[in-house]
């Protein structure tokens, strides 16, 4: 990602991973998550609503930053750039997906679980990457064994998998570790069951969490 990219990322330390089933749920778990203090989303392309999902989440609430995530064919790049992502993410390195991002200059983090995944990311230039799935992986202990070789090169990484709010604050207490996502504060049962009341609660639980965590 560049320069622009990584601010993004600074500015919003938690990154809510968002699946709309209906598309009517769009607009109203991104205002639920905005007025918990969230302006970032991964809105996976899991569903058939989902590019739909962005269009309206772009047009109707348009301080969310919108990330399009699931994103694992090269076509996907296309699609959520006229849907109105402002970034994407990839569970895995596929290099295909990353050099249609590099084409279209569309900011993109591809998910990296192993110091080859990162090495294939260095060989694009990229910096900012997703590390997944983050918890099963072995956590912040693994990626900074993991990430060690390659500390002189200023890379970052967002940890996604099995992330909440009691490993929350430990993650972000990593120089490593500029924003961190994952499901917990929107996942499909709230959404669908249109708890936006408890979407906005967790978001605001996640956003102390982000504001007290001190960088070691
Ligand atoms: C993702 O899309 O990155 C993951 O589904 C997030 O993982 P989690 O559901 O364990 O938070």
């Amino acid at each position: 990602m560049e320069e622009r990219e990584r601010s993004i990322i600074t500015r919003n330390p938690i990154i809510a991973v968002v699946v709309i089933e209906s598309i009517e749920d769009a607009v109203p778990t991104a205002q639920a998550l905005i007025e918990g203090g969230i302006y970032c989303i991964e809105l996976a392309l899991r569903t058939p609503a989902a590019l739909e999902a962005m269009r309206l989440i772009r047009k109707n609430v348009p301080e969310m930053i919108i990330g399009a995530g699931t994103v694992i064919k090269p076509d996907h790049i296309d699609q959520v750039i006229d849907s109105g992502a402002h970034f994407g993410v990839s569970p895995g390195m596929n290099r295909n997906v990353v050099e249609r991002a590099l084409e279209k200059r569309f900011p993109f983090a591809p998910g990296v679980a192993t110091p080859s995944d990162i090495e294939v990311a260095l060989e694009y230039n990229l910096r900012i990457l997703k590390f997944f799935p983050a918890e099963p992986m072995g956590g912040l202990k693994y990626l900074v064994s993991a990430a060690t070789p390659y500390l002189h090169l200023s890379l970052q990484f967002v940890p996604l998998g099995g992330i909440n709010n009691n490993n929350a604050s430990a993650y972000l207490s990593s120089r490593l570790i500029p924003a961190i996502g994952g499901s917990w504060i929107s996942d499909k049962t709230l959404i669908s069951g249109n708890q936006w009341a408890t979407i906005t609660s967790n978001a605001r639980e996640a956003s102390i969490i982000a504001e007290n965590a001190i960088k070691e």
